[in-house]
């Protein structure tokens, strides 16, 4: 850790180190990362063999694409500890993904796994703009979720206070915010929004508390959603993004001073853009799936793990590493209306534009004989006002800029339902 802290320097000296000097450690650590997973788990020893590829071959960091994609049915497989490179019992930590259906995914950590994950929540903190010494409030559920406790051994890493709150108890966590006095939150940008309704009912400002910076992410959210976090809360609001199959959050991060789209520590997790329908790699820039490699996690390795995620790979700005651009949302969500893509983000954007809609809505997804339909619930912010023309207001921005017609359901305020953790944006009942 360093002892003065400038914007723009990091909280570690490989952020900002020459492009070079970080594809030259990438390669290093991508020859140990691809021996490791072909050494010790079966199933990359036979997806490699069957591929026709072999660890040997990495020369450059190119070679990568030659190499088969794991996916999440690959996890399931490997039930629960299939995919682990070390014996269990170098095993200090397990954290699991629900899953909608089916067996949830395993994730392992070894001490020092643990330690390099710290380091990254930690480097991400930094680059929200926390400070030793601030106190941290952890909204992100605690448990087999990796939210709460990624967070918090960052944020202790950091040398913050950390208030371990988790989800939930929302009248509480107001309380603590106005006693404990903490500068950053950590926390779903939705349950943020709880927290904001929350301290209005109980007669508080929003903008008079002590906070200053949130860390949102493990959900998608837009532009929109920060305006409005920010001008709500009086803070700034930057994008923190992971996957428990990868590491959990810190995957990457939002640099304050340039709040666009979150810098991937790419010196641990390599990223790949594919076409999701045909597998191969894009140019920076271009729109697909983010794919991931890990190049120093010890128990569980990813090789070309598909996140299911859509985003663009873009130059580094606040540091030399690449960043993505804000997750536009993910594949299981995208909805298919009558041929045209849908992602609940473009209906979130859209929505923001309807003075009197309040911030919360999801999309009901039923079928008619062969056609899927979609109604978007919604509500107003204050119970006097006639839902019936924002209603149509939103209809008609839907049909002109997403491309399909939508049926909008406007109600009165707390009507849309509310979670402690990530939004529920698709109700899919076909
Ligand atoms: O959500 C890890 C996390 C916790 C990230 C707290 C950030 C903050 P999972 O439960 O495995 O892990 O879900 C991972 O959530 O593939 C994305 O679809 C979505 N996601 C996470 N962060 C973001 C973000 C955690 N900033 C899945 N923007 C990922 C958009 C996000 N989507």
């Amino acid at each position: 850790m360093r002892d003065t802290y400038t914007m723009n320097a990091g909280f570690e000296p490989i952020e900002t180190a020459p492009i070079a000097e970080l594809r030259a450690l990438q390669l290093d650590r991508l020859k140990s990362s691809i021996s490791l997973a072909y050494e010790n788990v079966p199933h990359y020893r036979s997806s490699f063999d069957a591929a026709g590829v072999h660890p040997s071959e990495v020369e450059s960091l190119s070679d990568l694409s030659r190499f088969p994609f794991l996916v999440k049915e690959d996890l399931r497989q490997n039930y629960p500890f299939g995919m682990f490179a070390v014996p269990r019992t170098d095993v200090v930590r397990l954290h699991a993904s629900s899953g909608t259906t089916g067996k949830p995914t395993v994730v392992g950590y070894t001490a020092a796994d643990i330690d390099m994950w710290a380091t990254v929540v930690a480097r991400s903190l930094y680059a929200a703009g926390a400070r030793p010494g601030d106190v941290a409030h952890v909204a992100y559920g605690y448990g087999l979720f990796t939210g709460g406790l990624g967070a918090h051994y960052g944020a202790e890493k950091l040398g913050c206070t950390v208030v371990p709150v988790s989800g939930g108890a929302t009248e509480k966590q107001v309380q603590l915010i106005t006693d404990f006095k903490p500068r950053v939150i950590l926390v779903t940008p939705s349950y943020c929004l709880n927290l904001i309704d929350e301290m209005e009912r109980q007669g508080i400002d929003p903008r008079s508390t002590s906070l200053e910076i949130g860390v949102f992410g493990a959900e998608p959210w837009t532009d929109a959603m920060r305006a409005e976090i920010e001008s709500r809360l009086g803070i700034d609001a930057v994008d923190i993004y992971g996957l428990s199959e990868v590491i959990g959050p810190g995957v990457s991060q939002e640099c304050i001073e340039t709040k666009d789209g979150p810098t991937i520590w790419e010196d641990h997790f390599y990223p790949e853009i594919i076409d999701p329908e045909t597998g191969e790699v894009l140019p920076d820039g271009s729109e697909g799936e983010l794919v991931f490699t890990s190049l120093t996690k010890q128990a569980c390795p990813v090789i070309r793990y598909r996140t299911r995620d859509r985003t663009r790979l873009l130059p580094g700005t606040a540091r030399t590493m690449r960043r993505m651009a804000k997750v536009t949302g993910r594949t299981d969500d995208m909805l298919i209306i009558r041929g045209v893509n849908v992602f609940p983000t473009q209906i979130e954007h859209e929505m923001f534009k309807v003075d009197g809609l309040g911030p919360f809505y999801q999309l009901v997804v039923s079928s008619e004989g062969n056609m899927a339909t979609v109604t978007v619930l919604a509500e107003t912010t204050d119970a006097a006002t006639d839902p019936k023309p924002l209603a149509d207001q939103l209809q008609a921005l839907i049909k002109a800029n997403v491309g399909v017609s939508a049926k909008v359901e406007v109600g009165r305020p707390n009507t849309v339902p509310r979670s402690a953790g990530k939004a529920q944006r698709v109700i899919d009942n076909r």
